[in-house]
């Protein structure tokens, strides 16, 4: 069964102080809630050890990035194994700031999401076109190239449910500027079909998630496309309160399904 996903990915924001607080808070917030959602935050790297020991275990966590290799000779690099060694149980992959900043091609995307998964781990893996791309008509093909590189045509059918594919649209992150709920199920479908292809009935235990500006206002309304199980979720999810209201659109959603 694919599962309703709602995740924070925090970027590079809050100090050690703000980071334990949001902690703090959405703990709280979650406790005792009868809540029909994963729940998963992806705070900076830092952070990750200490922020395990105090976490409910309703909120499972996500590093934002892993070495495309394995140990060795890498300075600065961590592996997906040393995030699993810690209690870490997500990682997202190929966010389209580690395409355009960092020069992460579809092949290095595609070695990562390979380690998370020799680590254990689920890859929450990351695709999307640009506004250009959109305009010209070609945000099927693209975002068609970027599951195959990374997905489906290099991981089997055994372990194709450890990916979480995050649909995030490069116009719409952080831009305030969402796709329309017809657009995400538009393209989320086309996903769906693309995982069909390949894995046939398991295409329906994949989770496929939504990014790019969703808020508080709009979350119940993209959460309601047939194939859309959740959100991952950048700026709103710095606030407590519309990370929250954010999971319980969803959570609502899978109450009323
Ligand atoms: P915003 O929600 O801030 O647009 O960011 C989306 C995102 O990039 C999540 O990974």
């Amino acid at each position: 069964m694919k599962r309703r996903i709602i995740a924070g990915n925090w970027k590079s924001n809050t100090t050690w102080t703000e980071a334990k607080q949001l902690v703090e808070e959405l703990s709280r917030m979650t406790t005792g809630q009868d809540i029909n959602t994963r729940v998963v935050i992806a705070p900076p790297t830092p952070y990750l050890a200490a922020i395990r020991s105090g976490l409910p275990p309703m909120i499972a966590l996500a590093a934002q990035n892993c070495s495309a290799n394995d140990t060795g000779a890498f300075t600065g690099e961590y592996t997906a194994g040393m995030l699993a060694s810690v209690g870490v149980k997500y990682v997202i992959v190929g966010h389209s700031e580690r395409r355009a900043m960092y020069n992460e091609t579809d092949e290095v995307v595609a070695q990562k999401v390979r380690q998370v998964l020799d680590a254990g781990l689920y890859a929450i893996l990351c695709v999307g076109e640009s506004l250009e791309e959109r305009e010209s008509g070609r945000h099927f093909d693209v975002v068609k190239t970027q599951i195959e590189a990374a997905f489906t045509a290099q991981i089997g059918k055994e372990e194709a449910n450890h990916v979480v594919v995050a649909y995030e649209p490069v116009w719409a992150i952080g831009t305030g500027k969402t796709a329309s709920d017809e657009q995400a199920q538009e393209m989320h479908a086309h996903i769906r079909s693309l995982l069909d292809e390949a894995y046939g009935e398991v295409a329906s235990d994949i989770s496929i998630l939504y990014g790019g500006s969703v808020k508080p206002g709009n979350a119940a309304g993209i959460f309601q496309g047939e194939d859309v199980d959740g959100g991952l979720i950048g700026g709103a999810s710095l606030k407590a309160e519309d990370f929250m209201a954010i999971i319980e659109a969803n959570s609502e959603w899978t109450t009323a399904s």
